[in-house]
């Protein structure tokens, strides 16, 4: 099976699968404008903060490309002002595409910042539009590269801490939550990096995944990750973390984040918090695996951390291919989505994240090394991993 990707560009086309019908069907569908890359984001057609953050940089990438291939450049290319304010809305756009994960903030504001200082170099339009292009390309390109650093340093970590308390540091089975591989990154991934670098290392025995309803991130695209590394692993419901805890001998709980506060509290896919919880009960490490640009220093702590809520439909509803499996002329699986409650109901409690107090967390990790707490300590001094 060819290596999963979220995004790909080739022949000057911007393309990424379609997540949303994920794991039947692999259909690349084209992101020609910002308000396909906007809709795309917001409609969880790809999803994942690192995934997010690359396609709305390369989004703008191939937005100036196409306009400065045009014979006659657009107004706005016209004056230095009249580009800045024209790209800083677009920016800003994109930006409220999904208010939690801070990478997508992250990389509208390094694009930003790189406008304005072009902009003070004393640039033209057109060389400023260049230098957004590479920036943005760059967002997208260093993302691999850090995947597998932090992997490597949260598995190290792991092993060692293992064995520092009696276990070989081999036949390790590590519980993830949602997904956080090469479908919510630029590839290999964070946490399920770290399980994917056990599993290279032979030091993995099994991933455990839940569901993460009411998208399932983990019962439609893990597994399917899973499946495709060819790793050894088991799905479990959301409800059903206890107990696995309870009868099955689960050595970590590895999880991504989407923002995570300077104190170490984490935002990350709702059940993340449950999970912690349960693993704290169980006397099992729960690691935190992000990069650095995932940690918000400019919030103290959990509380400033905006949770999305999204629509009641979504949690009522579950999307699928028809089963037994039905195909269309084409060969095709057929996709369907059913309503699993009744219509019209009172209410519906949907928030997309929830927060990980900093004390039910273990370590975080990051491609610049792991950070634990100091003896006693209920909160992360984060300086040395950021
Ligand atoms: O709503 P999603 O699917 O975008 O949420 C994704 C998560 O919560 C991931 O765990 C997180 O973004 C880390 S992805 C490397």
């Amino acid at each position: 099976m060819p290596a999963l990707t979220s995004i790909r560009t080739s022949e000057g086309k911007l393309e990424i699968v379609n997540q949303l019908l994920l794991p039947h069907t692999v259909e690349f569908i084209e992101v020609s404008t910002i308000a396909e890359a906007y809709d795309a984001i917001k409609s969880m057609k790809i999803r994942g903060a690192p995934a997010i953050a690359s396609l709305a940089a390369l989004a703008v990438a191939d937005y100036l490309t196409q306009n400065l291939q045009r014979a006659s450049g657009p107004e706005w290319f016209g004056s230095v002002d009249a580009f800045r304010e024209h790209v800083n809305v677009i920016l800003t756009y994109l930006f409220t595409a999904r208010p939690t994960a801070v990478n997508l903030g992250a990389a509208t504001r390094r694009l930003s910042r790189k406008l304005q200082s072009s902009i003070d170099a004393g640039k033209d339009p057109r060389a400023i539009a260049q230098d957004l292009i590479a920036e943005a390309k760059e967002i997208d390109a260093e993302d691999v590269g850090r995947n597998k650093e932090m992997s490597k340093h949260g598995g190290e970590w792991l092993v060692e801490r293992v064995k520092s308390q009696g276990g070989s540091g081999e036949g390790l089975n590590v519980m993830t939550v949602c997904n956080t591989g090469s479908l919510a990154t630029s590839g290999y991934g964070t946490a399920l990096g770290l399980i994917t670098y056990l599993h290279e290392t032979g030091k993995l025995q099994r991933a455990f995944y839940t569901q993460s309803t009411p998208y399932h991130q983990g019962s439609r695209l893990t597994a399917f990750e899973l499946q495709s590394l060819n790793i050894p692993s088991t799905m479990l419901c959301d409800s059903m973390v206890g107990s696995l805890f309870q009868h099955h001998n689960i050595h970590a709980v590895a999880v991504g984040a989407d923002r995570i506060a300077r104190n170490g509290d984490t935002a990350n896919k709702i059940g993340t918090y449950n999970a912690a919880v349960l693993a704290a009960r169980h006397n099992i490490p729960f690691i935190v695996v992000a990069p650095v640009s995932t940690v918000d220093l400019e919030v103290a702590d959990g509380s400033g951390i905006p949770i999305e809520h999204r629509p009641a439909i979504e949690a009522c509803l579950v999307r699928g291919a028809l089963y037994p499996t039905t195909l269309d002329a084409n060969g095709v699986k057929q996709q369907a989505t059913v309503m699993v409650t009744p219509e019209g109901l009172d209410g519906v409690y949907n928030p997309s994240f929830d927060v990980t107090p900093a004390s039910l967390i273990t370590a975080i990790v990051t491609e610049k090394g792991v950070a634990v707490k100091k003896e006693g300590e209920d909160v992360f001094d984060l300086t040395p991993i950021v």
